[in-house]
């Protein structure tokens, strides 16, 4: 017996002395000092000793299970000791590794454009307004005095959401007009610039989806002359001082006079050239008089105020004050382009 527990001890001792995981540690554990494990099993031969034999044999088992116990838990110290060192290897920061460089970007040349018109009419004392891109038709259309019927109307050219033409994609930003004289108190000086959308065909100057800025003034004593003042200093802020325009007569609903804005050709100064087509004149925008009945929709006499209102392609303007050819360029978001503002 007492050969029995020695070996035992020192087969113990070399195993746990050697062990490589805590799964494999317990199981030692188990196979020697479980219930049926190898010490017990000799334990239960005490039996048979004689009453003199059993104080030393017992003192010695007790020994024999103290020494594996010790060397159980020094080995589960040592595991785990070294299980901490592996994380802290496998987690350790390289603080000196040198870093991923970082592409930087900028300002979309559009945006630059927007804001330098937004500084031009923040300047002159106008709010700048944000707006919903899915619109009433009522204040598309109707309470800008478009009557049903209206080209613009059109289901070919306008995104509808409904059956019945209710609710669409503005076309126009012009409806911000509609919810500032519905909102604001009087006089307004606004402009609302953002996203409209027409089922038009991609191409170099057309897309279903633009930008353009709103606005407007209403005030007593509001004239033409305003308009042109206003719209003269925005075209010299914009592309540089003597930059020449004109007014053209045209046709808008909401507006009575109504005009477009012509700026003279920068490239050929009016001669005409392949940038405008042989035309000395790039188109700039729309603009007017505001309608006594938009007035009078929207609750305010036209007898006591008047008003001007214009509409402007953003893309369009950056393209002139950039010098930009293509109207797809805006919108690619090629690196290569941007890059170069
Ligand atoms: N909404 C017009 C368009 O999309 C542009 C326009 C013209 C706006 C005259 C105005 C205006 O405010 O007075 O073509």
């Amino acid at each position: 017996m007492k050969e029995q527990l020695a070996k035992i001890k020192s087969e113990a001792l070399a195993a746990f002395g050697a062990v490589a995981s805590p799964a494999a540690l317990d199981e030692l554990r188990v196979k020697y000092l479980g219930k049926k494990g190898e010490l017990t099993a000799v334990l239960k031969q005490m039996g048979r000793l004689t009453p003199e034999e059993r104080p030393a044999m017992g003192a010695l088992a007790n020994e024999v299970r103290a020494a594996l116990e010790g060397a159980i838990e020094s080995a589960s110290k040592k595991l785990e000791a070294s299980a901490m060192e592996a994380r802290l290897k496998a987690e350790a920061i390289d603080v000196t590794v040198p870093g991923k460089p970082v592409k930087q970007g900028h300002k979309h040349p559009m945006y630059s454009a927007l804001d330098e018109i937004k500084d031009i009419f923040v300047g002159m004392g106008f709010t700048v307004l944000d707006g919903p891109e899915v619109e009433l038709a009522e204040l598309n259309f109707d309470r800008l005095n478009a009557e049903e019927g209206h080209p613009s109307r059109d289901w070919s050219d306008t995104f509808y959401f409904d059956e019945d033409s209710r609710v669409m994609l503005r076309s126009q930003t012009s409806p911000m007009q509609v919810r500032a004289m519905d909102t604001m108190p009087l006089p307004i000086r606004i402009i609302a610039p953002g996203r409209v959308y027409r089922k038009d065909e991609v191409d170099a100057t057309h897309s279903p989806m633009f930008h353009q800025v709103e606005g407007m003034v209403i005030d007593k004593n509001v004239t033409m002359a305003d308009l042109k003042g206003t719209l003269n200093l925005l075209a010299e802020e914009l592309f540089g001082k003597g930059t020449v325009t004109r007014f053209r007569p045209h046709h808008f609903p909401f507006t009575e006079p109504s005009c477009e804005m012509d700026v003279q050709c920068h490239k050929c100064g009016g001669a005409g050239c392949p940038t405008c087509k042989g035309e000395g004149w790039i188109e700039l925008l729309g603009a007017g008089m505001i309608h006594p009945n938009v007035l009078r929709m929207a609750g305010i006499d036209p007898e006591e105020w008047s008003g001007w209102a214009f509409g402007m392609g953003l893309e369009r303007t950056a393209m002139r004050r950039f010098k930009i050819a293509d109207l797809r360029l805006i919108f690619e978001n090629d690196v290569r382009f941007l890059e170069q503002f």
